[in-house]
């Protein structure tokens, strides 16, 4: 901080009218996390580069094109590249003209699905090999979601080990989880509901209030454990709420209940809430089904049953495939059958296609021998990377729906909601059709409805 002598490159400068630190920061990774952290902190006044593997997504960001699709950051980075922000291949370089790393590489679920930290370990390598030699106190902020103990005893251990200095002493380990949503991610950025700062030395914590001061939403500190289960929770207790109404929804249908109209009675008890309670073709992404499955397996490892979170993971399972089911019966068959797939990313306004409810769809699909035309407005390139020949892709959803036997509804971009059907027989898995839109349809199912 100001007046301290480890920490002189921190300087003070007025933005939107806020007194804001302004600092050296470096962020390792430029993906959904990486380039919307990098940007937001540039365009609030400090210097930024960001650190990536790949050299497309580096030249992306260095001609102002965002890596990913999101709504705002084009207009943002063409705003701060490169006077605030620049991007680079040399890890080193980025990490030794720094205050602050911030990591915000994957996290993926390893075959068994436990967490794999392999991206998290060879970062921490590469920023303890950067800081060998380094003079001055350097924080270190874990932003990639891990699992407790992660940040002390992976990343901080294999930071000391190449760079030869000790956690606490010459650099702080803290872990800050990120809780944006892909397609409102800057949004997220600038207004969190939130901000989590786990740290286990003072001079962290208090550099870390420093960067946080211009954020007027409520913050906790903890500790760097409780931060990195703090996420854990907070992404498997959406995952229940989701599994919960979906399966009153499958039941609500059987009785001819708008479940819907149940999610809206229960929503308005305060205690409850409206949001995450509607039905639907299961949750995907690259968080909910990766995070509840290391959650669930770290839980297995110490010797715990997680009964309810398995149950979560069951009920997200076979959810989607009750689309296949149900135009197996509306088609009486699928083999030589053509299915319109409406909606490949796994929400609106992102381009994410990972663990999207559309992919086992697709793969049941094929195998029960129907062929597809798919459509997604931003998601069809990374889909393609899955499924390339195996489908068609139509040029517009209307082609989909026009060279289809049937068709499924599985992501609710808004648009979806005013196309002619027409006669298709049109299995809705996220309430995309308003109560209006499904009038014209003649022949209209809802997953849960
Ligand atoms: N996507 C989200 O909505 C979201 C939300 C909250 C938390 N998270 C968490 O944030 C983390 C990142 O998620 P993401 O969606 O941004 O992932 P991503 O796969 O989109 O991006 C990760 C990036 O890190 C880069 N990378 C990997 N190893 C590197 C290295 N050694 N040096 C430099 N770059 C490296 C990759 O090339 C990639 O561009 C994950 O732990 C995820 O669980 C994601």
């Amino acid at each position: 901080m100001p007046g301290d002598a480890q920490f002189s490159l921190v300087t003070y400068a007025a933005v939107s009218c806020k007194l804001v630190v302004r600092l050296k920061i470096s962020v390792i990774g430029t993906g959904y996390v990486g380039a919307i952290t990098a940007a937001g902190l540039a365009k609030l006044g400090h210097d930024v580069v960001c650190v990536d593997v790949d050299k497309r997504k580096v030249d992306l960001i260095n001609s102002k094109t965002p890596p990913i699709f999101e709504e705002g950051l084009p207009g943002l980075l063409g705003e701060v590249v490169p006077s605030k922000l620049a991007a680079t291949l040399d890890f080193a370089l980025a990490v030794r003209n720094s205050d602050i790393t911030f990591i915000c590489v994957g996290t993926p679920s390893a075959p068994d699905g436990s967490i794999d930290l392999s991206y998290i370990r060879s970062a921490s390598a590469g920023i303890g090999a950067a800081l060998k030699g380094k003079p001055g106190f350097h924080v270190v902020v874990m932003k990639s979601t891990v699992v407790p103990g992660t940040s002390e005893t992976v990343a901080a251990a294999e930071i000391g080990k190449a760079s030869g200095k000790k956690a606490g002493k010459d650099f702080g380990m803290a872990m800050v989880p990120e809780f944006l949503r892909e397609g409102k991610a800057l949004e997220d950025f600038f207004s969190p509901d939130r901000i989590v700062v786990g740290t286990s030395d003072e001079k962290t914590r208090k550099i870390l209030e420093g960067l946080f001061s211009s954020f007027s939403c409520p913050k906790l500190y903890v500790d760097v454990k409780t931060a990195e289960m703090i996420k854990y929770a907070s992404n498997s207790f959406l995952a229940t709420k989701i599994s919960f109404i979906n399966e009153l929804g499958n039941f609500c249908k059987t009785l001819g209940i708008d479940t819907y109209k149940v999610a809206d009675g229960i929503g308005l008890d305060s205690r409850i809430g409206r949001k995450f309670l509607n039905s639907g073709c299961g949750f995907g992404g690259s968080c909910f089904p990766k995070d509840v499955s290391a959650l669930q397996h770290l839980m297995k490892s110490k010797g715990f049953e997680p009964i309810l979170l398995d149950s979560v993971m069951e009920v997200n399972r076979t959810q989607p495939l009750r689309m296949v089911d149900i135009a197996e019966k509306r088609a009486g068959g699928l083999s030589e059958k053509t299915v319109g797939v409406l909606g490949l990313a796994f929400k609106p306004g992102t381009d994410d296609v990972r663990d999207s409810p559309a992919i086992p769809i697709v793969e049941t699909l094929l195998e029960k021998g129907a062929k597809i035309v798919a459509f997604d407005p931003e998601g069809m390139e990374n889909f393609k990377r899955k499924f390339a020949s195996r489908i068609e892709y139509a040029k517009t959803a209307q082609e989909a729906i026009d060279k289809s036997d049937v068709v499924l509804l599985v992501t609710d971009w808004p648009a979806f909601n005013s196309l002619n059907y027409g006669s298709k027989s049109v299995i809705d898995g996220k309430n995309v059709l308003d109560y209006e839109s499904r009038k014209k349809v003649k022949n209209y199912e809802g997953i849960c409805w």
